[in-house]
């Protein structure tokens, strides 16, 4: 007897559907697509992960915590993460008036994952949340997913990139947004806050009674001088739910170790700490090896990030330094992060309108890869990635200008 039957197609989920990473987005349709110069070296500036650059790997010490009493870790942990880590993380987020404890802290698989608990926890489909604009894409995707509407707020593209303090008071006022998201130092500006900065947002927030949700993965990751600010130190009692982890701190992004910290009176937190506390249960906790090594990977990470800021630094600057006097474009000084954006004066090129159109221009005649300022919700910019070689940053230099000029629409004085 035969048994042979048709299937028809599996679909997926109709939520499974909604919303793409939009980095990952373009690196897999757009780019694959298109045809670079081959003749050229590649030079790529898109990869935001520090483990894969020969001057940033993660020192043998780093990785020799992890590997130690490995047999620990085979046991499951508590699914807010272990006791022992979390009141390390509740500690280093305190102040000498407001002591954290260990369940206001959730481990978590990385900065990624904080977001993901938060929207989820926060928000409820047709909700709007307030978003940075430029800002790091894909809480945009996963809002998309959840169908939660994005207002965006605007960040000034210049030193500073600071919030227009105006534009988001406006917002606050009108959109009922669930949470603020706020992200200091910034992906893709690598623009470091003041305190004083820091503050004005915070009297915002207070006085229409939103939440925020501040992103510092890279708190670790600031210039000589700056010093890393935590927004919820600095009003421990209002509503704040910081995010940050290992990934970028401590230049180990493929632990997947991450950790958000509740800030806020008890009686108005306790029912977002429960609703985290059950989503952590459903097993989105981070793999027991990193998370029972978060104190002593975080102290290293501390130990070396002075360093290695210094190299970021420096590699800042030879960027700026050689690209000064190249028409239609605009740098700011960064102060942390491992990213700086360039500024496009449209007006000034032959044929560009938008900045895919630059990227992908620049990628097909001089092979370099650099990512549209579209990707973060601003289109006048690209955002390079400065951990690569110095030899790589002066023929990058050499061809971008190149590049450039062959782009520069010719003003006719004499017509
Ligand atoms: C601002 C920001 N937040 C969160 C993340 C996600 O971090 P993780 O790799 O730990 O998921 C990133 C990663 O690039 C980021 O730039």
């Amino acid at each position: 007897m035969s048994t042979a039957q048709t299937w028809n197609d599996i679909l997926p989920s109709e939520e499974c559907t909604r919303g793409k990473n939009p980095i990952r987005a373009y690196v897999e349709n757009v780019l694959s697509k298109a045809k670079p110069n081959l003749q050229k070296k590649k030079i790529t500036f898109t990869l935001g992960d520090p483990a894969v650059y020969p001057e940033f790997q993660v020192e043998h010490s780093v990785a020799d915590i992890i590997s130690q009493d490995v047999e620990k870790s085979l046991q499951l942990q508590e699914p807010e993460g272990p006791l022992a880590s979390r009141q390390y993380v509740a500690n280093i987020y305190s102040t000498d008036q407001w002591k954290l404890k260990a369940d206001d802290v959730f481990l978590t698989m990385g900065g990624s994952s904080s977001l993901w608990l938060l929207l989820n926890v926060l928000t409820n489909p047709g909700d709007n949340i307030l978003v940075p604009s430029p800002g790091f894409p894909l809480i945009f995707a996963m809002a998309e997913n959840r169908n939660v509407n994005l207002v965006s707020y605007e960040l000034q593209s210049g030193e500073d990139g600071y919030i227009d303090l105006e534009d988001l008071e406006a917002k606050l006022q009108t959109s009922n947004a669930k949470f603020l998201l706020v992200n200091n130092p910034s992906n893709p500006l690598g623009t470091v806050w003041s305190e004083e900065h820091i503050r004005d947002i915070l009297a915002l927030a207070r006085k229409y009674q939103v939440p925020i949700v501040a992103d510092e993965m890279y708190e670790l990751l600031v210039f000589g001088s700056c010093q890393p600010i935590c927004i919820g130190k600095l009003s421990p009692s209002q509503p704040i739910f910081v995010i940050s982890g290992l990934s970028k701190a401590c230049f180990v992004p493929g632990w997947r170790c991450g950790w958000i910290v509740c800030y806020g009176k008890q009686e108005i937190i306790s029912e977002v700490k429960k609703g985290l506390k059950k989503l952590c249960q459903f097993y989105r906790h981070p793999n027991a090896v990193a998370a029972l090594k978060v104190p002593e990977v975080f102290e290293m990470g501390k130990k070396f990030g002075k360093e290695r800021m210094l190299l970021v630094e420096r590699k800042a600057k030879l960027i700026k330094e050689k690209l000064r006097g190249v028409q239609g474009i605009t740098l700011y000084n960064t102060k942390g992060a491992l990213y700086l954006s360039i500024f496009l004066d449209f007006s000034k090129f032959k044929n560009i309108e938008n900045s895919q159109q630059f990227a992908l221009k620049l990628f097909e005649e001089e092979n370099i890869n650099v990512l549209p300022g579209s990707l973060f919700y601003k289109d006048n910019m690209i955002r390079l990635v400065i951990l690569c070689s110095d030899d790589d940053i002066d023929d990058f230099a050499t061809r971008f200008k190149e590049f450039c000029e062959r782009l520069l629409i010719v003003e006719n004085n004499n017509a």
